[in-house]
């Protein structure tokens, strides 16, 4: 089991890493789960005395302050107080939105994260943010909290149906193509059915790590973490606003190609990239960017009217602040 320390909260990350998850100290424990994680992954807890188990329905388009209320009221109806915890069992969905909930409710009460998705295990439960999308505006309604720590079992990864395993391994190949040159080489010599989840977490949970606690607060160097998000969200929220999601990570795939495009590479290195991504991963429709002007108009990241991108400047290297009117996509 392999242990990181992070600002005030510690990962844990490996086969025995539930034995870490100890809530004997509080009042009230409640589990958040969703119909998925409640069926394949709540067995798998450690035995607690009495929790109660929050469900609600899966998916982003559950991500909303409408299922908040569920958890708020459960939490109200069973009356938790402010020496309770919850429990977020799930990918980033559960993840964003329990901790949203837990950090609201009562003016914030602890949470722990334990993610059973790759995106959540390499990405979403590691730095603090916290947001429910709103009128179709990814994460528009959120903060920055941390959890009392983040517990990481890779065989949870076992019943994720594949194309969740490859949602999240946007998130991997983002990490790597912003800062680490041999996670990319590793990346692409390695067939994906191959690749070797645990060290492949524990390498991409570091290296957000080490990012979130040099800038906790996204003022610098955690905007890197951007890289293929401004494109890939406003085709997230295409998706959301048609009435057919796309999972995050094939937005966040898409996105990188179209980011990687304007960004300061060598023809070779694009090619690469996009070659690498469209090999071996199907994935839907990009939109045509003035369908996408709009999101990108309402991105939190803007400034003074432009869109901020954080782009390459290498395979491993990453600028941020790039800032582009419409007229130069
Ligand atoms: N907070 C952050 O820093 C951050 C970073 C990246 C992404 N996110 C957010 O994460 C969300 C996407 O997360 P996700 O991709 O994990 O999606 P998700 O939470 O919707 O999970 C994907 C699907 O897999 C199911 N599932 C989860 N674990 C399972 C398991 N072990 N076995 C079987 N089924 C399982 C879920 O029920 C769901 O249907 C987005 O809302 C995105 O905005 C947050």
């Amino acid at each position: 089991m392999k242990k990181i320390v992070s600002s005030n909260y510690s990962i844990w990350i490996g086969e025995n890493s539930l034995s870490e998850l100890n809530v004997k100290s509080y009042s009230k424990v409640a589990i958040l789960v969703d119909e998925n994680t409640k069926k394949d992954c709540l067995y798998k807890l450690p035995n607690i005395e009495k929790p109660i188990i929050i469900e609600i329905p899966s998916g982003e388009r559950n991500k909303n302050i409408t299922t908040c209320n569920i958890i708020w009221e459960e939490l109200t109806n069973n009356e938790f107080d402010r020496d309770s915890i919850l429990i977020n069992l799930g990918g980033g969905v559960i993840g964003d939105i329990g901790g949203f909930c837990a950090s609201t409710y009562k003016r914030g009460i602890d949470f722990i994260h334990i993610p059973t998705t790759l995106l959540a295990m390499a990405d979403a439960s590691i730095g603090g943010k916290l947001a429910v999308d709103f009128n179709n505006l990814k994460n528009h309604i959120g903060l920055f909290s941390n959890p009392k720590s983040v517990i990481i079992d890779p065989n949870f990864l076992d019943t994720l149906p594949e194309n969740q395993l490859i949602s999240g391994f946007a998130e991997v190949v983002k990490h790597a193509l912003i800062s680490d040159k041999n996670l990319w080489k590793t990346i692409k010599e390695t067939p994906f059915k191959k690749l070797a989840w645990e060290k492949i977490i524990t390498i991409s949970a570091e290296l957000k790590n080490r990012i979130i606690l040099n800038d906790p607060k996204e003022k610098g160097e955690r905007k890197k973490l951007n890289f293929g998000h401004t494109f890939g969200h406003a085709i997230e929220s295409y998706y959301l606003e048609k009435g057919t999601p796309i999972l995050h990570g094939e937005g966040v795939f898409m996105g990188m190609i179209l980011e990687t495009e304007i960004s300061i590479l060598s023809n070779s290195d694009k090619n690469e990239i996009k070659n690498y991504i469209l090999a071996n991963f199907g994935l839907p429709y990009t939109p045509p960017k003035a369908e996408l002007l709009k999101f990108l108009k309402n991105d939190k990241k803007n400034k003074s009217k432009k869109i901020n991108f954080s782009l390459l400047n290498g395979i491993g290297r990453c600028i941020i602040d790039n800032l582009l009117t419409e007229n130069e996509l």
